[in-house]
């Protein structure tokens, strides 16, 4: 059975609870993971992630962002983030500096839901061998292999908030993936040429219930 980590174990209860609560449909939900970093630069267009150098290939990535009923959802924020090439996010790399807010936007998002944006591409990465976390996984039997991923909020008036990530679907931990577990939906394939790969991703948003689905998480998060 893959994914019997913490992180996984979270989903599985975030889930349930939803269920109870009749609220199903739309991208699935995933957790937030600890790397998130507000107030990152607030862009429109054709964007670009990436600020710093970095010896990768370039991965394109655009979609729509959809309400239940398949209309495009209207004054969306799109929050994304990702690793650089070596598997380390900006403000938390111990290996070398990179620029604030390297590979972090958010994206504001027009009438026609359109998103684009491209970047210095992820890689997938291993938690630090022997570590804390390194050491729960494998004591579970399982690696600290991540395949490479982005994360994402989507917020949008009217609109439940949205935290997911898509892992990309040819790496070869995408469906054996610690913090992840195989979620239907979130596996886009890349299209691979040369040294591009270009994923095509719709979200789903649900409706909101209450004003409180509208916003993030009261949690504690890094500000930088
Ligand atoms: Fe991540």
């Amino acid at each position: 059975m893959p994914g019997v980590g913490l992180e996984h174990f979270m989903d599985l209860l975030m889930d349930a609870r939803d269920a109870q609560a009749g609220r199903t449909g739309g991208t699935p939900r995933t957790i937030e993971g600890p790397l998130y970093v507000a107030g990152a630069p607030l862009v429109e267009g054709d964007v670009n992630l990436t600020d710093d150098a970095d010896d990768t290939g370039t991965l394109f990535m655009s979609g729509t962002i959809k309400g239940p009923d398949g209309a495009p959802v209207e004054g969306a924020i799109l929050h994304v983030w990702h690793a650089n090439s070596q598997g380390w996010y900006s403000h938390f790399d111990p290996t070398r500096e990179q620029t604030p807010f390297n590979n972090r936007r958010r994206i504001r998002i027009g009438s026609d839901g359109r998103y684009a944006f491209h970047s210095k591409m992820p890689n997938g990465y291993s938690v630090p061998p022997q570590g804390a976390t390194d050491r729960l996984m494998q004591g579970l039997g399982r690696h600290g292999n991540r395949p490479a991923h982005v994360h994402f909020f989507v917020e949008a008036p009217g609109y439940r908030t949205l935290t997911t990530q898509i892992n990309f679907g040819d790496d070869p931990f995408a469906a054996d993936d610690f913090a992840f577990a195989t979620r239907d939906g979130l596996l886009p394939v890349p299209n691979r040429q040369g040294d591009t790969a270009t994923i095509a991703f719709d979200f789903e948003l649900q409706k909101a219930d209450v004003a409180s689905d509208e916003g993030f998480s009261s949690r504690i998060r890094a500000a930088a």
